[in-house]
């Protein structure tokens, strides 16, 4: 019987600065089109770059926008030379529960604005008042931030404010420090982990979760910030560190390379 195999590849349509090292791209992937706020994907450039999660930032009829934060090889890799991607898994993750809670406070730190947006647009349907404290410097995509938000500040230092619901993203470290600004509050947190098959095999992604390991990709990869153990995840973010800057010094060199050649 003659088989047939049909390769899929998923086109960037766009890409747009939006900030220092940060790109908002727009990707044609039907299958993602279908979303639900809150979720993610992992994507590939090709056969030999490594997968990366990406934040769903919205969903188009023709697939989704991401905010591309550029942080080493393969956040660059993409940047420079990602016109077409080999492979998209997703929408993975689970939802993020959207409801009426009322007030809702979202902390927001760096990349962190692309899932808060996200989140944030489909609480705002459902009638809660929204307001964001973005903690770090550059704050990206301001005009969705104007439309989605009724109030919005800049703060690396934040304080307690009234609010019946708390919801962060971008950094452990600030949905650590959340739960000791709000000690009897619900804060939801997006866990910032690494992550390679998003299936379920690898382990890299687990998170000890009420004293027990979860996985970011298939259970988070938003959890009850008070029952993380951010101690355990904070002390394994650095664990590849050294072979990202190797390999992002290499990129580097190979682009110059490429440069001198030109
Ligand atoms: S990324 Fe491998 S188990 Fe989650």
């Amino acid at each position: 019987m003659k088989r047939t195999i049909i390769f899929t590849v998923f086109r960037i349509i766009e890409k747009l600065r939006v900030g220092e090292k940060a790109y908002l791209l727009k990707i044609q992937a039907s299958q993602v089109k279908r979303s639900k706020p809150g979720q993610f994907v992992i994507v590939q450039r090709d056969e030999l770059s490594e997968r990366i999660p990406l934040s769903i930032l919205e969903s188009h009829e023709y697939g989704f926008s991401c905010l591309l934060k550029v942080v080493g090889r393969s956040t660059m890799e993409l940047l420079e030379e990602g016109e077409e991607l080999l492979y998209i898994a997703g929408p993975l993750g689970v939802p993020f529960p959207v409801g009426r809670y009322g007030r809702v406070l979202f902390y927001s730190h760096d990349w962190g604005i692309a899932p808060i947006l996200n989140v944030a647009r489909a609480l705002k349907i459902e009638g809660n008042f929204l307001k964001l404290v973005h903690t770090s410097e550059e704050l990206y995509l301001m005009d969705q931030v104007e439309r989605v938000f009724h109030l919005w500040d800049v703060s690396s230092d934040p304080l307690p404010e009234e609010c019946d619901l708390v919801v962060s993203a971008g950094s452990n470290h600030l949905s650590e420090k959340l739960t000791q600004l709000y000690p009897n509050k619900p804060i939801l947190s997006m866990v910032n982990v690494h992550m390679l098959d998003a299936v379920g095999l690898c382990l890299v992604c687990r998170v000890r979760v009420d004293g027990e390991y979860r996985l970011a990709c298939s259970e988070g990869p938003w959890f009850e910030a008070h029952k993380v153990d951010w101690r355990d995840l904070i002390s394994r973010e650095n664990i590849y560190k050294e072979q990202e800057r190797q390999a992002t010094e290499e990129y580097l060199k190979l682009l110059k390379r490429r440069e001198l050649k030109g």
